[in-house]
């Protein structure tokens, strides 16, 4: 099983390039079952959960294509199954986002019921009574959700609480619905903002598009477009977050800065110099001291709980003691262990993690339990003195792409070994 060696501490410098948003290419791939025409795909990076996608399409009998540029064409057109099998579904939960669309536009779907997650529990109850509201019947049995409609019709939906992939599921199940859906207390991350633009390309009828009510009037049928994926911020934030660690200079290209804008403030916050242009963010924190922050984990636009994990790490490091606290997931501080093994000095408690910050970690072998929890431990690798090992790095490989490379373009010492 592969595992990434890090030879630290290191200095970073020069520029990143950022690829497409995970979160955001894995809901629109699946809301390429909608297309009667071949849908063509730009900037969908090339990561595990991307690979799993597109398995799962194929399962389907839904054709899928790379050119010579690497965009993905889709063709849903015809499809022989409308089932996401639990081989699939139990290695990547956002499997559960097949469910919307075959039921929209099939009336019908056989979904395996995500199991367990390592960061929470994660239930899909909010997909599936928005489902019910829409007039799907739906079941479940030997672990598969049923569901079947004629035709779905429009609903007035609250969700509670907040959900992303819920408000996606329910976006998507909305588009071909009879009548008007209104999808309140709706996520609001740009992610789903980027599916409600392609499906509107589409042909979809969605308004309220950035807010938290989402209002949907049903067509007839959407047809194939060309769509680019927006950039990852989490990824961004990533590589920002090393640059801050290692008291570098670091240039994040191909951006969004406004989906930073809480992240961005806490680097400020922690010391950084954050400058931004339309599409590139430069984090500075050459010769500056790093501060520890406290910080709240909300739906966006608050902080986001894919931050978490790279700030506690900043915090082990920094000048003084500091709370984070994760409001979104249940278990979502399984790299604090991990970091107190490499000299970090943390204490969870309830659902805060406090730090007192260390001169510094010492590198270490060390076990990446889940994607964003890796992402931290690399992080502690690339400032921690001496070599620091993260296996099981297959989590990391889900949602970074190209991780090492990167990095070593950074001039990072960085390498994956077996
Ligand atoms: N929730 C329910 N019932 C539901 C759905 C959600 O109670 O039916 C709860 C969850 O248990 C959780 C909260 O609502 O406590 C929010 O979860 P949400 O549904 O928003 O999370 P998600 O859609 O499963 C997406 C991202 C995650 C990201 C979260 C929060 C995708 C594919 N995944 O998950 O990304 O952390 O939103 O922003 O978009 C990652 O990339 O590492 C990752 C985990």
């Amino acid at each position: 099983m592969d595992k990434l060696v890090i030879e630290g501490p290191c200095q970073l410098s020069g520029s990143v390039q950022v690829s497409g948003a995970k979160n955001a290419a894995l809901p629109i791939l699946m809301g390429c079952l909608l297309s009667e025409t071949p849908v063509v795909l730009s900037n969908v990076p090339h990561l595990k959960d991307v690979t799993t996608t597109i398995q799962l399409l194929a399962t389907m009998g839904v054709e899928v294509m790379f050119d010579e540029e690497l965009n993905i064409e889709i063709d849903a057109s015809s499809i022989t199954t409308k089932e996401a099998p639990y081989e699939l579904v139990k290695t990547m939960r956002a499997s559960i986002l097949t469910m919307g669309p075959l039921l929209a536009r099939f009336g019908e779907a056989k979904v395996s019921l995500p199991g367990g997650c390592a960061i929470g529990s994660r239930p899909v109850n909010i997909h599936i009574e928005g489902m019910q509201k829409m007039g799907a019947e739906i079941k479940v049995e030997q672990g598969y959700i049923i569901a079947t409609a004629d035709r779905l019709v429009g609903a007035d939906i609250t969700m509670e609480p907040v959900t992303v992939t819920g408000t996606e599921n329910l976006l998507m199940a909305a588009v071909l619905a009879e009548g008007r859906t209104t999808l309140r207390n709706a996520a609001k991350e740009p992610e789903v903002s980027d599916l409600a633009n392609f499906l509107n390309k589409m042909g979809a009828k969605i308004s309220g598009i950035d807010t938290d009510t989402l209002v949907i009037d049903g067509v007839e049928k959407l047809t194939g477009v060309s769509y680019r994926v927006i950039p990852d911020r989490i990824e961004a934030g990533t590589y920002l977050a090393a640059a801050a660690l290692t008291q570098s200079c670091v240039t994040v290209k191909d951006v969004v800065p406004e989906h930073l804008t809480a992240v961005l403030d806490k680097f400020t916050e922690a010391g950084a110099l954050i400058t931004s242009t339309e599409d590139t963010i430069t984090l500075d924190m050459r010769n500056r001291t790093l501060k520890p922050v406290n910080i709240v984990t909300d739906p966006y636009p608050d902080f986001p709980t894919d931050m978490q994990a790279q700030f506690v790490v900043m915090n082990c490091l920094a000048d003084g003691e500091a709370d984070v606290e994760e409001t979104i997931f249940e278990n979502r501080f399984m790299h604090v262990s991990e970091l107190v093994r490499m000299g970090a000095d943390i204490h969870v408690e309830g659902n805060v993690a406090h730090t007192k910050g260390v001169d510094h970690l010492i590198g270490a072998p060390v076990m990446a339990t889940d994607l964003r929890a890796s992402a931290s431990l690399i992080l502690a690798g690339l400032v921690a003195n001496g070599e620091t090992v993260v296996s099981r790095i297959y989590h990391i490989d889900r949602g970074y792409e190209l991780i090492e490379e990167k990095f070593h373009k950074l001039g990072a010492h960085i390498y994956r070994a077996n």
